[in-house]
């Protein structure tokens, strides 16, 4: 069984990747294999629109998209986690699911039965960046928008919400609860 996270931030080092860290170790502990997939570190490109993907075997751009998506399908549960960029997820999480509008005219959902999202951020943003996370979720998979567990944190320099300890608690405890649902299968 394994719980794949996909980390919109750039900053490997930084807040929201350190409390995917936490919910991912503690998973692993348990016994679960984990993945954090740090999209920065792909090259993703933007939709072109062509708006007819039905049209097309695959996808015409010729990037690392379906390696991303081959991983976060497949997956037992998936983490979405961001940090607030301009009140919404980064352009590098953006860019991702704008492209996964072809494997929905495809009928390709993510298989995964438990969610989480983790989102940060400075001051405001919140709550829009949780929603769109989650209508990912609902769209890409058959997990209710109920079903999903939330973790949210203020932070701005990289690394200082490990200062937090109730959120780092929390995304502790998001890891646990995706691992004790998956076991309990
Ligand atoms: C381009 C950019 C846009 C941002 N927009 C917001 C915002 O709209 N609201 C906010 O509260 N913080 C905003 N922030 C601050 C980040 O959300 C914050 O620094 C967060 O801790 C970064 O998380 P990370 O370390 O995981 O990358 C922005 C930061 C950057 C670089």
């Amino acid at each position: 069984m394994k719980i794949v996270a996909l980390l919109g931030s750039p900053r490997v080092n930084g807040n929201t990747s350190y409390l995917t860290d936490q919910a991912l170790a503690e998973a692993g502990r348990l016994g679960i294999e984990t993945e954090k997939i740090v999209l920065a570190q792909y090259q993703i490109h933007p939709c072109q629109g062509h708006d007819g993907c039905e049209d097309f075997a695959s996808c015409p751009q010729e990037d690392d998209t379906e390696i991303v998506v081959q991983k976060l399908f497949e997956a037992d549960g998936v983490i979405l986690a961001t940090p607030v960029y301009f009140q919404d997820v980064t352009s590098q999480l953006k860019t991702f699911i704008d492209r996964t509008h072809f494997h929905w005219y495809h009928d390709r959902k993510m298989r995964a039965t438990c969610a989480g999202t983790i989102v940060v951020a400075t001051r405001s943003g919140i709550e829009d960046t949780t929603k769109a996370l989650a209508y990912f979720i609902t769209r890409r998979s058959s997990i209710g928008a109920e079903q999903i567990l939330k973790v949210h944190g203020f932070a701005r320099r990289e690394g200082q919400i490990r200062d937090n300890v109730p959120v780092v608690e929390e995304a502790s405890r998001l890891g646990i609860t995706m691992a004790e649902a998956l076991l309990a299968r």
